[in-house]
């Protein structure tokens, strides 16, 4: 990782007054611990460090002298000086030290061609103990297994094992490499408030409560969305902000109540225009700063429907393919009453293979039922494969009374399945057959197939419906957000037919993740308008929350549309790392707190006071951590 960081923004190096030298190469030409090879033999060098490994040998002492760039081998020879030998007796790990002395080739058998140092090693001549440590709770090195909790306590010293340096540096080239993709094609970065006002995004605000207007509330963005709508009214046809957005809601392994976006919006253009914007950026981007592979490149499309048929999600992981297949129209007149009525009913029936699982056990099928339940689905129907006499093919299941040989040839047939092979099927409605189908392929896939880390599978997701049915509000909601524009020729199903209508929205996907959403905008006032009656907005109620927006666009609206790729999501799946609290340096915890400096936390009196608040506690005590 060494200077590989700045490569792009060569600069002279000038003069400092004082005639030190000054500028980048000033600063990546210090020696440090990852520095010095065979080729610097005979140099004296001074580095600086945390003490790892430290063998004490009797007469001779070796250190492994550590800094984020790599690790020196320092030998302490009482012979060569008995000062600095005294000094490397008493350090312990984590102590930080100044070593002074020889550069000196390895002796032959001790070269160590794992290490970039390893053909070196430094004869201290002189030592210093720069800080005393504690002994951290666990030990500095990629390979720990150490409760989380811990880890983030203990944050800093959890940073300083190198795994999590290289993350926090990729992390760091992958925006750097956005702002100069970005900023060499025309667009302006901008940064917008975060005390703003209430901005809908589908989850609970932070709010920040007004000292000067009593009983007033700021909110934390959910995104930067209505602000960047009124930069393209402001004119900026090509912004951008690597952004934060705070967003109260459910925690999970690739969720964090703050996160990064790359939040960019784009005037005059189409939704094929920021697809192929985002794409260059991150096709070239993986390309550039990993050895990974692009599995689709250009990025494979998947409609909405095409997605949850297929994949029975709307973020489906493509590195494997597992699809879901329809068997409804073969099981209409099936003797097995379930499949039958279902179909009878307007429901569907669908399945997916388990290859090669038919020796699945009771127990493990049952807890692949309890799974599906668990989804939504009244049962889950199995029949496991296996060679029956005279070559035809038959089942083991429950169920395999109610098929003939000729009917169970022919549902395997739709999954080119064989003896050996698990089918797995759910009878309901489309939607929680695909739910249940979808959640079964996404636990199983990585069992069954070797999941590549080194592949990265980008799929557009497209055409997502415009609106969903409350039932229980009796209104719609807007799918992704309520300034997202209907497909043009879907537009007149708003007065006719509203769930009908297909969005300008697309996501992007990659492994598994939705990393990115976004859309093409309404910019037509009566269109927006149209829509908040749709969404159970009076227009008193749209006027109240919206009306800075809907007033922009009585002053002329350009036509617009951008996208929100979260960051932490996206290096996560670059790092190859198993959830965005590594990715990022001083995540929450899963419960949302964040552990090191103890948030949130109670305040003074004054405080509330000054912030015209009182607490009334919770009915089931104070404390929920
Ligand atoms: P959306 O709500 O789809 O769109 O968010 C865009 C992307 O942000 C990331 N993301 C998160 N990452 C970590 N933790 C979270 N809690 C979290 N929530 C979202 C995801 C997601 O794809 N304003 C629109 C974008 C637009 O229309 O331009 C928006 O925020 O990767
Ligand atoms: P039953 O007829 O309820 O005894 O169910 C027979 C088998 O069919 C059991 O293995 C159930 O889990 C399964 N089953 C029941 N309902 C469904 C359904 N809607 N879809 C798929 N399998 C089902």
């Amino acid at each position: 990782m060494d200077g590989a960081t700045d490569t792009q923004q060569p600069q002279p190096t000038t003069t400092h007054p004082d005639g030190l030298p000054t500028g980048p190469e000033a600063y990546r030409a210090y020696t440090h611990c990852g520095s010095l090879r065979a080729a610097d033999v005979g140099r004296q060098a001074t580095l600086k460090g945390w003490v790892g490994r430290r063998r004490d040998h009797g007469g001779l002492i070796f250190i492994d002298l550590r800094d984020r760039h790599g690790i020196t081998q320092i030998v302490f020879n009482p012979a060569e000086s008995a000062d600095a030998h005294a000094v490397a007796s008493e350090v312990r790990p984590e102590y930080v030290l100044e070593v002074a002395g020889a550069v000196v080739a390895r002796p032959e058998g001790t070269v160590n061609p794992a290490l970039p140092t390893g053909a070196i090693e430094v004869d201290a001549h002189r030592a210093t103990i720069l800080a005393r440590a504690e002994t951290p709770f666990f030990p500095i090195r990629d390979d720990i297994e150490v409760d989380e909790g811990l880890r983030l306590t203990y944050r800093y010293l959890d940073l300083r094992r190198p795994v999590m340096q290289r993350q926090l540096v990729l992390r760091h080239q992958a925006v750097k490499y956005i702002r100069d993709f970005l900023s060499a094609r025309g667009f302006v970065e901008i940064e917008t408030p975060i005390l703003i006002k209430s901005t809908p995004e589908g989850a609970r605000d932070y709010l920040v409560p007004s000292r000067l207007y009593p009983g007033e509330f700021y909110a934390l963005p959910q995104s930067p969305q209505q602000l960047k709508q009124l930069l393209m009214v402001a004119g900026m046809d090509r912004y951008f902000q690597i952004a934060r957005c705070f967003r109260d809601e459910d925690q999970r392994a690739d969720r964090q109540p703050e996160f990064t976006q790359l939040d960019l919006e784009m005037s005059f253009v189409g939704q094929e225009d920021v697809l192929r914007l985002t794409e260059d950026l991150f096709a070239s981007m993986a390309k550039t700063l990993t050895a990974k592979r692009l599995k689709y490149d250009p990025f494979r499309r998947l409609t909405f429907r095409e997605a949850f048929d297929r994949y029975g999600s709307d973020k489906p992981d493509l590195r494997f393919e597992m699809a879901i297949e329809d068997v409804s129209e073969q099981v209409r007149g099936s003797r097995f009453g379930v499949f039958a009525n279902t179909v009878a009913g307007g429901g569907v029936v669908r399945g997916i293979k388990a290859p090669g699982q038919a020796g699945y056990t009771r127990k493990q099928l049952d807890d692949l039922t309890a799974t599906a339940r668990q989804f939504g689905a009244k049962g889950l129907a199995w029949l496991a494969l296996e060679a029956g006499g005279d070559g035809a093919l038959a089942a083991r299941s429950p169920i395999a009374k109610f098929f003939s040989p000729a009917e169970i040839a022919a549902l395997a047939a739709r999954f080119d399945a064989g003896p050996g092979d698990l089918l797995l099927f759910v009878a309901d409605s489309r939607a929680v057959a695909g739910e249940t189908l979808g959640r079964l392929r996404a636990q199983l896939g990585p069992q069954l197939f070797p999941l590549d880390d080194d592949e990265l599978a980008f799929a557009w997701v497209t055409e997502f419906p415009l609106l969903e049915w409350d039932a229980e509000a009796g209104r719609w909601d807007a799918v992704h957000h309520p300034f997202t524009a209907p497909l043009p020729q879907d537009a007149h199903l708003l007065a006719t037919d509203p769930g009908a209508a297909r969005a300008a929205a697309y996501d992007l996907v990659l492994n598994g993740y939705e990393v990115g959403g976004g859309s093409i905008r309404i910019h037509d006032r009566a269109q927006q308008e149209q829509l908040f009656g749709l969404l159970g907005y009076s227009r008193e109620d749209a006027w109240a929350r919206f009306g800075h927006l809907l007033r922009a666009f009585e002053y002329g609206v350009p036509p617009h549309g951008g996208i929100a790729p979260g960051i932490d999501r996206l290096v996560m799946v670059l790092a190859g790392a198993p959830n965005i609290r590594e990715v990022m340096a001083f995540p929450k915890s899963q419960g949302a707190r964040d552990l090191m400096t103890d948030a949130p936390s109670t305040v003074s009196p004054d405080q509330l006071r000054d912030l015209h608040l009182a607490i009334t506690p919770p009915p089931d005590g104070p404390d929920q951590r």
